[in-house]
């Protein structure tokens, strides 16, 4: 078996979320293929585009739909200004699911808190759905969503349907100067609206995905809120090629991230060298 030969996809439908964001269904071609296709919430696809090349992409379904899967992603370079121009009846290539998963297992019996920006709130999405189709299994649900302005808020309908489900709260925000004359959110940055909502964090575990600027200020807020580092979670995006483990572009340290990660707690984190 070749491992970096994609399974032939077929998009169903393409949404465009900003200017430079889309999201994309797509299934097996192979139907018996489309209803074996297992995953968990947190792992990644590499996606290609035939002639242009291969991107990695978090699953930002959840693992509980069945009849498709669905990426989300920014325009930013070759691959992904191909994909841009995909539609319906197109056919894409797609290898995985690769990496590890958010551990819904283990945050099983807490309350969650999702913190994302920006392009984030993909491979956040999945495991915020994945909890409301297992809503009996966890506590409290916190959102906070930010974007650099109201334009740049991907999946805005779905954060008006979780706000809709008991014990959810959402709280979204935009940079300041990013806000609409109709804008009903939180004028702020992330860190700073999370440290003024006063989340309530007993017996919590948190993921938190987004710019690097982000991350690195909204660690202290869930640390001051009293999480331990255990229980505060992140994706890393380092670039990648393989996905399997193979070609050593991925490594953070003696880290290889698409085998050990992407998903690492902040206790993990800070094993490795300095610059992650
Ligand atoms: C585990 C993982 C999950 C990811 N999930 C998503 C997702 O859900 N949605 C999404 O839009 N993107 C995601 N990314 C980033 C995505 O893979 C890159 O943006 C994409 O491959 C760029 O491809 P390109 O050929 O269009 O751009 P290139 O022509 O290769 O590069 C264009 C620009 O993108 C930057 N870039 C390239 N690769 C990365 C990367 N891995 N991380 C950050 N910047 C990069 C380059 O530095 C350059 O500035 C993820 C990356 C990883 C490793
Ligand atoms: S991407 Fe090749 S080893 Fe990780």
């Amino acid at each position: 078996m070749n491992i970096y030969k994609p399974d032939l996809m077929d998009v169903l439908e393409v949404n465009q979320h900003t200017a430079d964001i889309k999201s994309v269904k797509i299934a097996f071609k192979d139907k018996s293929k489309q209803q074996d296709f297992a995953f968990r919430v947190g792992q990644f696809g590499i996606f290609s585009a035939f002639g242009y090349g291969e991107s990695t992409f978090n699953i930002c379904s959840s693992s509980t739909w069945k009849d498709y899967a669905e990426f989300c992603f920014r325009r930013t370079g070759k691959v992904t200004e191909a994909l841009w121009r995909i539609e319906p009846g197109d056919t894409i290539g797609f290898r995985g699911p690769y990496g590890n998963h958010y551990p819904t297992d283990e945050w099983e019996g807490k309350n969650l808190i999702f913190i994302g920006g920006g392009i984030a709130m993909p491979p956040i999405r999945c495991a915020i759905w994945y909890a409301l189709e297992n809503r009996e299994k966890y506590g409290r649900i916190t959102i906070v969503y930010g974007a650099r302005t109201v334009g740049d808020l991907v999946y805005r309908d779905e954060l008006d349907k979780w706000a809709g489900y008991k014990d959810v709260k959402v709280i979204r925000c935009v940079d300041p100067g990013g806000e609409t004359p109709d804008w009903d959110g939180e004028v702020g940055f992330v860190p700073a609206v999370l440290e003024k909502a006063s989340v309530p964090a007993d017996n919590s575990v948190a993921l938190v995905i987004g710019p690097p600027i982000m991350i690195k200020f909204s660690l202290p807020v869930l640390s001051k809120m009293g999480l331990a580092d255990k229980d505060i979670y992140t994706s890393l995006e380092n670039r990648m090629k393989c996905g399997v483990g193979k070609c050593g572009r991925c490594n953070a340290g003696p880290v290889y991230v698409c085998k050990e990660g992407p998903v690492f707690n902040l206790e993990q984190l800070k094993r490795l060298p300095e610059d992650y």
